[in-house]
């Protein structure tokens, strides 16, 4: 299976992958997760809101286990975040079969769409969508940075946008989603512990800055006459690190647009996208109040307007303790004693995050001994990842299985 994904939109210059939401790589994507589904004789099925689904028995059953995660990436991503929860799906499905596992309640390997958010600038579109979170309206105002909505992407991509809504039957016929994930962290390789299981997401949201002030000639205006946003901007990125650093939150700055972008020109606006997380809302509300009020600040000084936007938040996740319990009790039976399963928190989003709000949902992760993610040089070991394999499917049969 990682014979076939590794070339679907790599970056031959960084090694990294760009599988951005309804391009090319991502139909290629699309159709390695069919392919999968139906060697192993799963009903395919592609949703509404453009999530992939494999069925083992009778979705109308009720009451089904479902597992799996994104296949799409940020830029330049690693090959782990994502693809591992869906290969590592279908490889638990593999193992259950050759335990001759016998299954009490259908199961499903799940590819939700457009998880990391990289192309139209919102994060896990296909889950929220279900889940209800975001409304059609809303999505159909998304545009990517050529000003392509979401529609036309869909439409292009063979996808009926007008389709995209609440998926409540859906939700109610799931008993519940278990999410395997690389760790995006070193708590696992600080610990010595393979596999982990998720206690908490951070609440986490993304905000657009607009600093506007006046083009000009980089060579011929004075300093004092300028009103250059890219002071205020620089600014802000240090008052970003330092509100976190005292918050003990995280902020970032990792996108920027400038117009007009010429080397030498003032420019008349850079938009800054500032991604924040804290363990909880008030601390994240104070760390984004605290560098909204520097930006303004530094801005009112210098002649420069500023807009802040909210594109997405995602209140805090508090696992469910039955599900998380259950997994725990499953991994503990049969194992060494020295074998632990620790429960760690995290400061990334998944879809499991955007689920916990309309079904029991858990997550797995794996470890990640430099803790780097979003980055070529994300890894995990094969070991590692046949450990999870293995905790997977011991999670699966202990829900599904008799
Ligand atoms: C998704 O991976 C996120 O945490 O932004
Ligand atoms: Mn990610
Ligand atoms: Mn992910």
């Amino acid at each position: 299976m990682w014979q076939d994904l590794k070339p679907i939109g790599r970056n031959p210059e960084s090694g990294g992958y760009r599988r951005y939401a309804w391009t090319g790589a991502d139909a290629e994507c699309r159709a390695w997760f069919e392919a999968q589904a139906r060697s192993r004789g799963l009903t395919y099925e592609l949703d509404r809101n453009g999530n992939q689904w494999a069925w083992l028995g009778d979705p109308a059953q009720g009451n089904a286990v479902v597992t799996g995660s994104h296949l799409d990436s940020v830029p330049d991503g690693g090959p782990f975040d994502g693809p591992l929860g869906v290969v590592s799906a279908f490889a638990a499905l593999d193992e259950l079969r050759r335990r001759g596992a016998e299954f009490t309640r259908p199961l499903a390997i799940v590819n939700f769409g457009d998880e990391e958010g990289a192309r139209f600038g919102l994060a896990c579109v296909g889950s929220r969508l279900t889940a209800g979170q975001l409304t059609p309206e809303q999505a159909h105002r998304l545009r990517d940075a050529d000003g392509i909505t979401l529609p036309q992407a869909m439409e292009r991509a063979g996808h009926d946008p007008e389709a995209i809504g609440p998926d409540p039957d859906r939700l109610a016929r799931i008993g519940a989603f278990v999410e395997l994930h690389v760790e995006q962290g070193r708590a696992l390789d600080l610990s010595g512990d393979r596999i982990g299981i998720a206690s908490a997401i951070w609440p986490h949201g993304r905000w657009r800055f607009d600093f506007r002030g006046e083009a000009n000639h980089a060579g011929t205006t004075r300093l004092v006459d300028r009103r250059d946003p890219m002071l205020s901007y620089a600014e802000t990125v240090l008052a970003a690190r330092r509100e976190a650093e005292l918050a003990g939150a995280v902020a970032t700055f990792g996108k920027i647009s400038v117009e007009p972008n010429g080397v030498n020109a003032i420019p008349s606006l850079v938009r800054g996208w500032l991604d924040s997380r804290a363990a909880d809302q008030a601390t994240l509300d104070t760390v984004v109040e605290g560098i909204e009020k520097a930006a303004r600040e530094y801005g009112d000084r210098h002649g420069i307007e500023l807009d802040v936007v909210r594109e997405s938040f995602t209140p805090v996740v508090e696992f469910e303790h039955a599900l998380r319990d259950e997994m725990a009790r499953i991994l503990g039976e049969g194992r060494d004693t020295d074998i632990r399963v620790p429960v760690l928190g995290t400061g990334a989003g998944h879809d499991a995050g955007i689920l916990s709000g309309s079904i029991p949902t858990a997550m797995l992760f794996v470890r990640n001994p430099t803790g780097v993610s979003h980055s070529p040089a994300e890894y995990a070991s094969e070991d590692d990842c046949l450990a999870g394999v293995t905790a997977l499917a011991d999670v699966l049969e202990g829900l599904a299985c008799k």
